[in-house]
């Protein structure tokens, strides 16, 4: 299986594609953050947040305004510079830190309540385990992972940014919510599953209809040291 996250266009680098992407349109995303998110990290007691693909700003804004001292990391300086421009419309811009980053090279230093990342997909290379697993050992004890992604569906609807009017890669597999749990290997007894599902959602379509089309999310909090990793992953993925 493909790893989702990676895709067809293999040899363009992350913010060649990303960076041309953005400057497509003037805005991809809703500026609204993910149901996802809204819904498992609603509730979470405010700290410091990571977001890990965090395009135009949605959910760093979002939880900005929610007391979260936010981190915000993408590979494309366009939607940086929006997600920076939402930020002050928001007045939080003291609480969002924005950083470009290729996490398929580097990760950020440091440790966090939580970690997020938000259909961390794309159709140039990104080792989005090896990232995820990076994400998990930034998690301090009793802080939460939390992970959305796009879910298979059947053909021409469904599959990764189907719902993306511009940016439909239906080649790439995408994991169950279980297979990316499993694929993060955490230490037994280390973490608490809080969610491992799938759901569905409205979305509108390339065509401009609107319909119903499935994502999934695993969220996991972290209970006691996990042995494997390392209090802070600092830089290099290896
Ligand atoms: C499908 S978008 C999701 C954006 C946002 N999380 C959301 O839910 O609206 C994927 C994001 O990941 C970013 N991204 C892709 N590859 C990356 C990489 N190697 N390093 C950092 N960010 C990357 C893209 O620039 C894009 O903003």
């Amino acid at each position: 299986m493909v790893e989702a996250g990676f895709g067809a266009l293999g040899g363009v680098p992350a913010a060649e594609f990303w960076d041309a992407r953005y400057a497509g349109a003037p805005q991809i995303w809703s500026g609204e953050p993910n149901v996802a998110l809204v819904r498992l990290a609603g509730g979470l007691a405010p700290g410091r947040a990571l977001d890990l693909g965090c395009g135009e700003g949605g959910d760093a804004v979002w939880l900005a305004q929610r007391g979260w001292q936010v981190t915000g990391v993408d590979v494309s300086e366009v939607a940086l510079g929006r997600a920076a421009a939402l930020a002050v419309a928001a007045g939080v811009d003291g609480r969002v830190v924005w950083r470009r980053l290729d996490l398929g090279v580097e990760f950020p230093v440091g440790v966090f309540e939580l970690v997020s990342a938000q259909f961390l997909h794309s159709e140039v290379e990104l080792p989005r385990v090896r990232i995820l697993r990076a994400a998990a050992s930034a998690v301090v004890v009793g802080g939460t992972l939390l992970v959305a992604g796009h879910a298979m569906g059947p053909a021409g609807h469904g599959g990764a940014g189907a719902d993306h009017a511009d940016h439909g890669h239906p080649e790439v597999e995408l994991p169950s919510a279980a297979e990316v749990l499993a694929s993060l290997e955490l230490a037994e007894g280390g973490w608490e599953v809080v969610a491992c599902e799938e759901f569905e959602r409205s979305a509108r379509w390339p065509d401009g209809s609107v319909g119903m089309r499935r994502d999934n999310v695993v969220a996991v909090r972290r209970l006691g040291a996990d042995e494997r990793l390392p209090d802070s992953p600092g830089v290099g993925l290896g």
